[in-house]
């Protein structure tokens, strides 16, 4: 099995869905979803479903009539989606699996969305076409993907102290989910993979934060580089969030922080 770099280990997961789910992964999915958009009754996979974010939303919309199946190579984030897995809307089945080689027959769903995966996975146009093959003929996908890190100001302030801070190559670790921004690059990738009528949109959400010093911390707990961070030196980690602090400067209001960031949605057939 591939062994992708975003991977979270011990309190990450909890950490992740505590930190980074309410601020922006569910802000984003309400968006995403609604530019599919899903309809009740219909059955849908979300590949790296991570702790879950997405496949609860669309298990609302779906509704009872509806079946979710979430994927994720990661044990730890599963573990988080089961525990919140909602008593409403349609079942939802969580399976531990490697997107380049999805555990779901053949034509089986009407929708298959990605949010935040495809640009971590070593091998983009086989885990594509792993989606196009768990379609039904017709069916929907739709893929989110952060455009590059300059259009996403809280994370390019955090990088950039990453850089000062711990080196190079923490820095490169958490940006990876900002490698694969490029509208044209995505539309390649997904036409490649056998879909038609691709269509990738720029659009931007609006991320809430506590005060950095109240939400940076925490942030980077449910990344890749939580351990790193926790290893570091007080006087160490204090000046790396001071200095995130006053690059947000601008983005501070009333109830601490505003922040832009911004994603390509695309949608495809099969
Ligand atoms: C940034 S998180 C996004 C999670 C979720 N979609 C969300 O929006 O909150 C990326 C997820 O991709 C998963 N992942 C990375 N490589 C994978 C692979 N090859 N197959 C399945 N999941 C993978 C990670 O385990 C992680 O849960």
């Amino acid at each position: 099995m591939a062994q992708d770099r975003w991977q979270l280990t011990g309190d990450g997961p909890e950490n992740y869905e505590r930190h980074q789910v309410p601020g922006i992964a569910a802000p984003l999915a309400r968006i995403f979803l609604e530019q599919l958009p899903l309809q009740p009754g219909q059955r849908i996979l979300d590949v790296a479903c991570g702790t879950g974010i997405v496949a609860r939303q669309a298990a609302s919309i779906a509704g009872a009539a509806g079946r979710v199946v979430g994927v994720d190579l990661n044990s730890g984030m599963l573990e988080v989606a089961r525990r919140n897995t909602p008593a409403k809307g349609a079942g939802i089945e969580w399976r531990q699996g490697d997107a380049r080689l999805l555990p779901c027959p053949v034509a089986s769903f009407d929708v298959v969305v990605c949010q935040q995966g495809l640009q971590l996975f070593t091998d983009k146009i086989g885990a594509l076409r792993e989606m196009h093959r768990a379609l039904a003929p017709g069916g929907l996908l739709g893929v989110c993907v952060w455009r590059t890190i300059e259009h996403s100001p809280c994370d390019l302030a955090i990088a950039q102290a990453l850089a000062r801070h711990l080196g190079a190559a923490a820095a490169e670790r958490f940006q990876a989910p900002f490698g694969f921004g490029e509208a044209d690059a995505l539309r390649a990738a997904i036409a490649e993979a056998g879909f038609r009528d691709v269509d990738v949109r720029a659009v931007i959400v609006m991320r809430r934060l506590r005060s950095p010093e109240e939400s940076i911390p925490g942030l980077l707990a449910g990344t890749p580089i939580g351990p790193l961070i926790a290893a570091l030196d007080e006087v160490v980690r204090q000046a790396l969030v001071a200095e995130v602090a006053t690059a947000l400067m601008p983005y501070r209001d009333a109830n601490g922080l505003t922040v832009p960031q911004a994603t390509h949605i695309a949608l495809a057939r099969k």
